[in-house]
């Protein structure tokens, strides 16, 4: 039986993960910043992978929040498990679904998650359990990009734009960075604002890394979305001009915060 092609997300996502924290840390630490964390409070970061966020919050915040995370990906808590070890850091790792959140009603004061919704099958669900282990006064941050805003400068406009098209619409929550607000208000979140940061990746290579692109095109080309000599024919031309420098793309990341009743 084929495979369908990985992205370094799907192969490696623990180096995946912390890559892109180094490149792109600057929106965390606004988003950090959003959360407006006080002393004493408990904060869950629901989906943290390897725990990069966790242990960049534990360093900055020296022990005065308590921290937890949960993922269903056993793999990346048990890094995040050992790097906190290593760190000589307390931090509460669980493996677990965020649909059944394995926490008491009313436990956390902040529950933040980051690039997760675009991944759900059931926002709704996973946002319900958000709300329901947060205190009332409490805040949910949701932080997401939206696959609909990515944008690669390419000669071949019209073709690029199908590949975009078809990243958006074969994510399992490809508009998610637009819903988030949305969300947040039908759930019943009072106080619902954010903001939007679009990251300009002018690097062929970190984009076509980040973005999965060569994964992206096999499976453009085997839903018949080109021929494989167009495909290769669009990679040739993409790479011709990153070696000239002369690559640019773009993406848009939502953070959105609303406060519990
Ligand atoms: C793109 S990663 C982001 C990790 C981390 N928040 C960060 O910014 O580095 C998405 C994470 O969400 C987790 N995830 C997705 N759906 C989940 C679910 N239903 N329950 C628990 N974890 C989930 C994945 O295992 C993955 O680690």
């Amino acid at each position: 039986m084929s495979q369908s092609p990985q992205n370094a997300y799907q192969s490696t996502p623990v180096d995946y993960l912390t890559r892109i924290t180094r490149l792109f840390g600057d929106y965390k630490k606004r988003a950090f910043a959003f959360m407006e964390l006080q002393p004493g409070e408990i904060l869950l970061d629901a989906g943290c992978g390897a725990g990069d966020d966790l242990l960049a919050m534990s360093q900055a915040l020296k022990g005065v929040v308590e921290l937890h995370g949960v993922d269903m990906d056993a793999a990346t808590i048990q890094t995040a498990v050992e790097r906190a070890d290593a760190a000589g850091v307390t931090i509460d790792f669980q493996v677990g679904s965020l649909e059944a959140l394995a926490y008491e009603d009313n436990s956390m004061n902040v529950v933040r998650s980051d690039r997760v919704f675009q991944h759900l099958e059931n926002p709704m669900k996973v946002l319900g359990e958000m709300i329901r282990v947060t205190q009332p006064g409490g805040r949910i941050i949701g932080i997401d990009v939206d696959w609909g805003t990515m944008v690669l400068d390419h000669p071949q406009t019209e073709l690029t734009e199908k590949i975009c098209d078809f990243a958006r619409d074969h994510h399992v929550n490809g508009r998610s960075g637009r819903q988030l607000r949305r969300l947040f208000m039908e759930a019943g979140l009072s106080r619902v604002d954010g903001y939007a940061d679009a990251v300009c990746v002018p690097d062929w290579q970190i984009g076509s890394y980040i973005w999965g692109l060569q994964a992206l095109l096999e499976r453009f080309t085997a839903a018949g979305g080109c021929g494989k000599d167009e495909a290769a024919e669009w990679w040739r031309i993409a790479e011709d001009a990153a070696a000239e420098n002369r690559f640019c793309g773009s993406m848009t990341g939502y953070v959105m915060r609303g406060f519990v009743e």
